[in-house]
């Protein structure tokens, strides 16, 4: 049977527009895993969706002035296309608003109260006098106490990643009006204590960490330093998941102990077989974020998946990526500087940016990603080497043979061997999730078909009358185009299935261990139009 393989990528908060880091943060490089491993035969479970809890999602409405589920509707609509326009192959794009999500939350929670892991306590937390409501995480805003970021969140600050209760924060205030008059007020709210199952957790960490992206690790064991505190899971909110407890009513759960089980509640909604990977001990579990969200999937999730005792599949591999700049600035709506997904493809196809994001994947450091990069990759690499290798080979066959395969001999051994080890160092990139390495490795495919054929010459074979030496050439190359399609196929699917469609007979993209020839003499094909096309660089 084949090997189970769970791949989830983090689920974005509901609110605001998509752009790029978002592409390149989570849904790429997991849904190009996710399409390799299938490739591999593998049995794959790949969910994502939408983060519609927590207080971005309150904020995001309050500005827009809708209610709270009209707006995550409309937003949900948004990320539906993004994952239809960018070839996203999830086996469900889901949301943590519904019913199988409240159901988890509940029954994990119950779990954790019989397990004696759960208790009541007083906090004081801020009250927005002048909104009339308790302020949780990014409802509040301040001065980071740690580095003194002036935007600090209320739970967290995304300049140095620390988090911190609340009442920490210098100078609050409210970010829904702004309002600095806000007091801390006692109420009640349910902590998990995590403190009592610090060893267990710091004994997975060191085990399953150094696997991990060496950006995930370094951050994980950062945390393994720190001892394990216990956390407040409920907030003093309208919009969230209820708290099943008397006492409780007007509380709901805290996005950390809702939404990485999103995943287990879409993976839910996508099969009824969810347990062969959620409590299969023989599962491969790959997690994929930005590195702001791996304290959470390396400290939070695994804690309380831990505690629950429940069989509960923890993170095999996590793979975080550090954070893509655009023209030597943050992208950001409210600047403008960026490029968002509900315009991408109207600068270019999906498969382009695909393509040109994953090879400037910011996997070592962050990362200025620029129009001109994004022009040149694409002209160089998928219209020059790949588009036209294709084009020049069928046009060339076309007209000396007819739109049939020319016969071909054995295999070049020697254009076999330099591509056979190509295969392997991409296949071991993609093993590992190295998705600079693993383009790096498949343009130096590109670039060895290309080789070829300048120097084979076919062109001058014809001239000079070897018609048997010149279609033999040409046999090779088709061979080479078909090689082409398998590789690209998890990274740039669209011209993946283009170029499988140039042959008459089906033939699979299953992922090959090495360079073979399985396009017969003779088989028909059709000359495709240009797989790409040159990029202009708008100058403006
Ligand atoms: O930080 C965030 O973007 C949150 N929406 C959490 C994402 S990861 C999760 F789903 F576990
Ligand atoms: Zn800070």
């Amino acid at each position: 049977m084949a090997k189970k393989y769970l791949i989830t990528s983090a689920l974005p908060y509901i609110n605001g527009e998509l752009h790029i880091g978002h592409l390149v943060g989570c849904w790429l490089p997991s849904d190009v895993y996710a399409r390799f491993c299938r490739a591999m035969g593998r049995d794959v479970l790949y969910i994502g969706g939408a983060d519609e809890h927590g207080t971005p999602a309150m904020v995001g409405a309050w500005k827009e002035n809708m209610p709270v589920l009209e707006y995550t509707n409309k937003y949900y609509e948004k990320h539906l296309r993004a994952v239809s326009d960018f070839n996203l192959s999830f086996d469900l794009y889901g949301r943590t608003h519904t019913e199988l999500q409240e159901k988890l939350i509940h029954d994990l929670f119950k779990r954790l109260e019989e397990r004696g892991l759960i208790e009541e306590r007083e906090t004081v937390q801020p009250f927005s006098v002048d909104d009339d409501m308790f302020l949780a995480d990014r409802q509040l805003e301040g001065t980071c106490p740690k580095c003194g970021y002036e935007k600090a969140r209320g739970d967290q600050c995304d300049n140095c990643s620390a988090t911190y209760e609340a009442d920490e924060l210098i100078n609050p205030r409210s970010a829904i009006s702004g309002s600095t008059n806000i007091e801390m007020r006692k109420t009640k709210n349910l902590f998990f204590m995590a403190s009592k199952i610090e060893g267990d957790w710091r004994k997975w960490l060191l085990q399953h960490a150094p696997k991990w992206s060496k950006t995930a690790s370094a951050i994980a064991m950062g945390w393994a330093n720190e001892g394990l505190h216990d956390t407040s899971i409920t907030r003093d909110l309208k919009w969230g998941i209820p708290v099943n407890k008397p006492g409780y009513e007007n509380k709901v759960f805290y996005v950390w102990f809702d939404a990485p089980w999103g995943y287990v509640s879409i993976s839910q909604a996508a099969t009824k077989d969810w347990e062969s990977w959620w409590k299969n001990p023989d599962c491969f579990y790959a997690q994929f974020m930005g590195k702001d969200n791996v304290k959470f999937h390396s400290v939070f999730f695994p804690e309380q998946q831990l505690a629950m005792n429940d069989n509960w599949k923890t993170v095999d591999l996590l793979k975080a990526v550090n954070f893509l700049n655009f023209e030597g600035g943050k992208v950001a709506k409210s600047t403008g500087n960026g490029i968002f997904l509900d315009n991408a493809l109207n600068i270019a196809p999906s498969d382009c940016w695909r393509y040109a994001l994953m090879a400037s994947a910011p996997e070592t450091d962050d990362t200025d990603f620029t129009m001109a990069r994004f022009v040149d990759i694409v002209n160089k690499d998928l219209n020059g080497l790949l588009g036209n290798f294709v084009s020049r080979v069928c046009k060339l066959s076309a007209k000396n043979f007819g739109e049939i395969v020319p016969n071909g001999t054995e295999i070049d051994s020697e254009l076999a061997n330099k591509i056979n080890e190509k295969i392997e160092e991409l296949t071991n990139a993609m093993e590992k999730c190295e998705f600079r390495k693993s383009i790096v490795a498949l343009r130096e495919i590109y670039g060895l078909a290309n080789e070829y054929m300048t120097i084979k010459e076919p062109w001058v074979l014809v001239k000079n009358g070897d018609l048997n030496g010149a279609g033999a050439v040409l046999n090779e190359c088709f061979q080479l185009i078909d090689l082409f399609a398998r590789v690209s196929s998890p990274f740039i699917p669209d011209a993946a299935a283009k170029i499988q469609n140039i042959f008459a007979n089906e033939h699979d993209l299953s992922w090959p261990t090495k360079y073979e020839h399985r396009i017969s003499n003779g088989e028909g094909f059709t000359v495709p139009e240009n797989l790409f096309n040159r990029l202009e660089l708008q100058e403006d």
